[in-house]
């Protein structure tokens, strides 16, 4: 089964996935997670990277098309994926199609996680992963998924791709309806 968990910051896209993958037995692919690896590595790409999130700004759709195409064919060869944090703007979307397609390892369903602004924020605050956990950062990581990730939203409703799930709940009631829901697609497919 290949998924996409998509949800602005906090909304609980790195923890639910986690529980997908587990439960269907495919790998988690975390955009969020590669790209501090490469910066915590000090590799080219982690250079390329560093400044954007830092600031809580989108790193270029190269950098993290090139970081990903790997990771994403080797988990399609084995049962699939549940990748989270990306694509993360209609430009990635439909590069991401494009390149996926011809290699037979698109998307077939995407999962949007919602949550009010309030609690995302009560979240990533409580949180304080570092760098990109700040009062400032979180509000500007907030905006960007207003204004980048969530017009992105419409592409995979118009393609019938898309799940909505209340996100706000506690985390077993979220992955309770997640499960559900992918089931469901299961059966269909
Ligand atoms: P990324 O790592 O993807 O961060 P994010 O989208 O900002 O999301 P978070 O990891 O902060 O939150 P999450 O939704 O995974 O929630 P989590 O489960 O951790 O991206 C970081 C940066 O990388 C971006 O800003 C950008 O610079 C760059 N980047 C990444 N992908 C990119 C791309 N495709 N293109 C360009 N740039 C890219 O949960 C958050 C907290 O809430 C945790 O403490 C958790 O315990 C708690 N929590 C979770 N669920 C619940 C619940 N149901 N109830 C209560 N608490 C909960």
């Amino acid at each position: 089964m290949r998924i996409l968990l998509i949800g602005a910051p906090g909304a609980g896209k790195g923890t639910q996935a986690t529980l997908v993958a587990e439960r269907f037995g495919i790998t988690h692919i975390s955009s969020g997670d590669l790209l501090r690896k490469h910066v915590t590595e000090q590799t080219a790409i982690g250079r390329a990277a560093k400044a954007y999130l830092a600031r809580g700004d989108l790193v270029p759709d190269a950098v993290v098309m090139d970081m990903l195409r790997k990771p994403v064919v080797a988990a399609s060869a084995s049962g699939g994926y549940v990748l989270d944090g990306f694509p993360r703007t209609v430009a990635q979307a439909e590069a991401a199609y494009e390149t996926a397609r011809g290699l037979g390892v698109a998307v077939e369903v995407a999962v949007f996680l919602e949550v009010p602004a309030a609690e995302l924020t009560r979240r990533l605050l409580a949180r304080g992963r570092g760098a990109d956990d700040t009062p400032e950062v979180i509000a500007h990581r907030l905006e960007v998924f207003e204004s980048k990730t969530r017009p992105m939203l419409d592409y995979y409703a118009d393609r019938e791709e898309l799940i909505t799930v209340n996100g706000a709940r506690p985390v077993g009631e979220v992955a309770w309806s997640i499960t559900v829901q992918l089931q469901r697609v299961l059966k269909r497919a």
